[in-house]
């Protein structure tokens, strides 16, 4: 059974904003990113998730319950670091740490200790005047404190310098290694990259693409550039070797006596047999990101809505 299902969730806020007909479901000890830019509707779910918002279709279940009648108790058990923090300003981050811990029961302060060691936190002031940083620290804490199985966690890294998001995305790999249930929305593809078994991205309110992330990291058609030694070369190549059934020159920049080719993983060999008699100065893999896919779904989509052709396959921007 998975730990989050969501099925059909759908929530109109009008004027083509909010959350329509999404589904995905996470199993425990997955980490799943939750990938789409501002306004597309990552934090409506997340809100329906936690119990705070009553879906219009569809439902949302955590751990077998269903998310709006057992919002008390889902708010209770799981992790959840809001999108935008809001805390009681009249208390200091102490005085906000006690009242979470009272809150959940907890009596020893061991693992929160050390978690305000480890985020460098410092909560001894009050939370009127603590610094975005700060309060976004405080948060991971208080989501942390507990040690749940289960962690829902809204852009987690914003407001925070890049060595506490370095230091975070280490810390959510081992927390992913002792068993957690992970949901991470963001809009930053690398921390997503870093993180994830699987990926959604929503645009628009609407799941435009789920998958598996090795899926990706592996795809078996890749790309390469290679740079020749002379111009000679080069126009053999041009001549003799950019039309072949078992790799396609996607683009020449013939000043830089450059090729860039997709090759299956299949003919890899032939192609270095191929090029063996020819002059190389160096022919290396162009790294297929979750980026480019990101970016390229994006175009694709934009192509379709404008009635053009949709390409058979998405390829990294050179
Ligand atoms: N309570 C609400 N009432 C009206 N519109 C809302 C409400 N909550 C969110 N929206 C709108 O729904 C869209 C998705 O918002 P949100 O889920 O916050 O996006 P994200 O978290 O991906 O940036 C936005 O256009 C936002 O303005
Ligand atoms: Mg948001």
């Amino acid at each position: 059974m998975p730990l989050i299902e969501i099925e059909h969730l759908t929530k109109d806020y009008g004027h083509n904003r909010g959350i329509f007909d999404v589904s995905f479901s996470i199993e425990k000890g997955e980490v799943y990113g939750y990938l789409g830019p501002n306004g597309a509707g990552k934090t409506s779910t997340i809100r329906h998730i936690m119990g705070f918002s009553r879906p219009q279709k569809g439902h949302s279940l955590v751990n077998g319950l269903n998310s709006w009648e057992h919002a008390s108790e889902i708010q209770k058990n799981l992790g959840y670091l809001p999108g935008e923090i809001a805390l009681p300003e009249s208390l200091t981050g102490n005085q906000f740490i006690k009242m979470m811990a009272e809150l959940r029961g907890i009596t020893d302060m061991t693992h929160t200790k050390n978690l305000i060691r480890k985020f460098e936190l410092d909560p001894a002031g009050s939370l009127k005047r603590m610094s975005l940083g700060m309060k976004r620290k405080l948060a991971i804490v208080t989501a942390f404190m507990h040690d749940p199985a289960v962690l829902v966690l809204d852009e987690p890294t914003s407001g925070l310098d890049p060595i506490m998001q370095a230091l975070f995305i280490e810390f959510i790999k081992e927390e992913k290694e002792k068993g957690k249930t992970i949901l991470i929305s963001s809009h930053i593809f690398s921390e997503i990259d870093a993180t994830c078994d699987k990926i959604s991205i929503i645009k628009d309110g609407r799941l435009i693409s789920s998958f598996v992330a090795d899926d990706l990291r592996h795809n078996e058609i890749k790309t390469f550039k290679i740079e020749f030694k002379t111009e000679e070369s080069f126009n053999r190549f041009d001549r003799e070797g950019k039309a072949h059934e078992k790799w396609e020159a996607l683009s020449l920049t013939p000043h830089k006596h450059q090729a860039l080719l997709r090759i299956h993983d299949n003919d890899i060999n032939a192609f270095i047999s191929f090029i063996a008699d020819y002059e190389v100065k160096f022919f290396s893999e162009i790294k297929f990101t979750l980026e480019d896919y990101f970016m390229k779904f994006y175009d694709r989509r934009n192509i379709q809505a404008a009635g053009g052709a949709e390409p058979d396959a998405v390829y990294p921007n050179q």
